[in-house]
């Protein structure tokens, strides 16, 4: 397809000054690296006469038909995404190199591929034998799933608009390239550019496309962030190479709520739905080690019991060291001052690690007070008594503050078999105590100390 080259320039993403040719500084508002390559005027293809979607319909007129989801038989997948895949969406996986995006998306499209739609994989990344080789791993050999090994955008829509597909995925975003514009595949603006086009697409023939971003490292290559905006949706697949758990996560989502979180493993055969997450993060835990405490936190709607584990050793340099493994560094550096001045624990030369079991990442202030329990039993050598399960966040004066959700997190908590949750006293009654759980309530983190650590 012969193409006449469209008009571009270079737009200032911080201040929106224009540019013919690209700079590194932006002479406007002299920062750097902000000018991207962008299409300015693109000749318009000759349109087909007036879609009906296309002028001002009464509200009650409007056909909420063609809307329905294509259901997606993964469930941890289908939450998150809120409830199956809406037609004409378009849908972004970010996350680190390595994670498994390509699996899952490969795993969703053999799902998805049937006699009655078929669903067309795109890969820039990878050839045809390594995408088969996978596909031999995973077990999967659907007649009705198409790889094409593409990287320029306009073959892309030809196949597209030939094969006319149930789904199509286009891994990565950051492969493709459009002859349009001058700058290199992965580049803001290829990245940009491509996505819309893929968006326009999408909602032109319904067919619903999930694009793969790379998270990358500030530089030449675009990440994700660039493209939130653009699609309809956007998840994040993260967890960390070493260990099996995967947490697919939205933070956008024109179709559903985000939060949601879906919890997934990877194993030979690819990523596996876990079913009961908190059950599996306490899996490998020994009750009565010290320095090991269990806290109940929220995933969006849904509690998840992880093992929060802290090390205090005498250091051996004259600065001690302190490291935090899936909890907020800052958070670790208050709770250890708090733990130093509102208790009295000489933490001052002390080394302290912490870790949350299973390569999870928590963020929430309601861990606050499990990770000042598994410091405090580590530095005292004590275990924290084995029935218990320990919410609430930790003030600065070392009060405990009440957490959200408590009622949902208590269940949890029950139906792991916990029998005691430790938890903020506050003034104002909360709602029903679960059954089967007894509440331990504290005031402050030293009163929270004396009832959850064995003497
Ligand atoms: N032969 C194998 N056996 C088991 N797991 C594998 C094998 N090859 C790759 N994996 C897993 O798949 C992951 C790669 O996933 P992939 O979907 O290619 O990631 P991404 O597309 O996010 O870069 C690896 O990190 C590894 O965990
Ligand atoms: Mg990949
Ligand atoms: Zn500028």
């Amino acid at each position: 397809m012969a193409k006449t080259r469209v008009k571009t320039a270079y737009i200032c993403q911080n201040c929106g000054y224009s540019s013919p040719k690209w700079m590194g500084r932006c002479p406007n508002c002299g920062e750097w690296n902000t000018m991207v390559e962008t299409v300015m005027e693109r000749e318009e293809r000759p349109r087909p006469s007036v879609t009906p979607t296309s002028e001002p319909q009464r509200l009650p007129q409007i056909s909420a038909e063609g809307f329905e989801r294509i259901p997606v038989p993964i469930g941890e997948l289908s939450r998150v995404l809120g409830g199956g895949i809406v037609p004409g969406s378009v849908v972004l996986i970010g996350g680190d190199p390595g994670i498994g995006k390509s699996t899952l998306l490969l795993q969703l499209s053999s799902l998805l591929a049937s006699p009655d739609g078929a669903v067309l994989y795109i890969s820039g990344e990878e050839s045809l034998q390594q995408i088969k080789m996978r596909a031999d791993r995973l077990g999967i050999a659907n007649q009705a799933l198409y790889i094409l090994s593409e990287i320029n955008l306009d073959q892309i829509i030809n196949h597209i608009e030939r094969l006319n597909p149930r789904m199509v995925v286009v891994d990565s975003i950051q492969s493709v390239y459009s002859e349009e514009l001058m700058s290199a595949a992965g580049s803001v603006g290829q990245v940009k550019e491509c996505a819309s086009t893929l968006l326009r697409l999408a909602k032109a023939t319904g067919i619903p496309i999930f694009l793969v971003g790379h998270v990358t490292k500030a530089g030449a290559i675009a990440g994700p962030k660039v493209l939130e905006h653009i699609v309809d949706t956007v998840l994040y697949l993260e967890g960390d190479r070493f260990h099996a758990y995967r947490l697919l996560r939205s933070v956008k989502n024109r179709f559903g709520s985000t939060n949601e979180v879906g919890v997934f493993e990877m194993g030979d055969r690819g990523l596996a739905e876990v079913a009961n997450p908190s059950e599996a993060f306490l899996a490998e835990r020994l009750p009565n080690a010290s320095g090991s405490a269990i806290a109940v936190t929220m995933e969006g709607t849904r509690p998840l019991l992880v093992e929060i584990q802290a090390l205090a050793s005498t250091t051996s340099f004259g600065y001690p060291r302190r490291t935090a493994n899936g909890v907020d560094f800052n958070r670790l550096l208050l709770l250890v001052a708090v733990l130093s001045k509102r208790v009295g624990l000489r933490l001052s030369d002390q080394d302290i690690f912490v870790n949350v079991v299973g390569g999870l990442k928590v963020n929430e202030p309601a861990v606050d007070l499990a990770i000042a329990v598994a410091i405090a039993s580590s530095y005292r050598n004590v275990p924290v008594a084995a029935d218990m399960a320990i919410v609430g966040e930790i003030g600065l004066s070392g009060e405990l503050r009440a957490v959200s959700q408590l009622e949902r997190r208590l269940s949890e908590a029950a139906k792991l078999g916990f029998r005691r949750c430790l938890v903020p006293k506050s003034l104002r009654r909360r709602g029903k105590v679960p059954e089967g759980i007894e509440i331990v309530g504290a005031r402050s983190v030293g009163e929270a100390l004396e009832a959850a650590l064995l003497s």
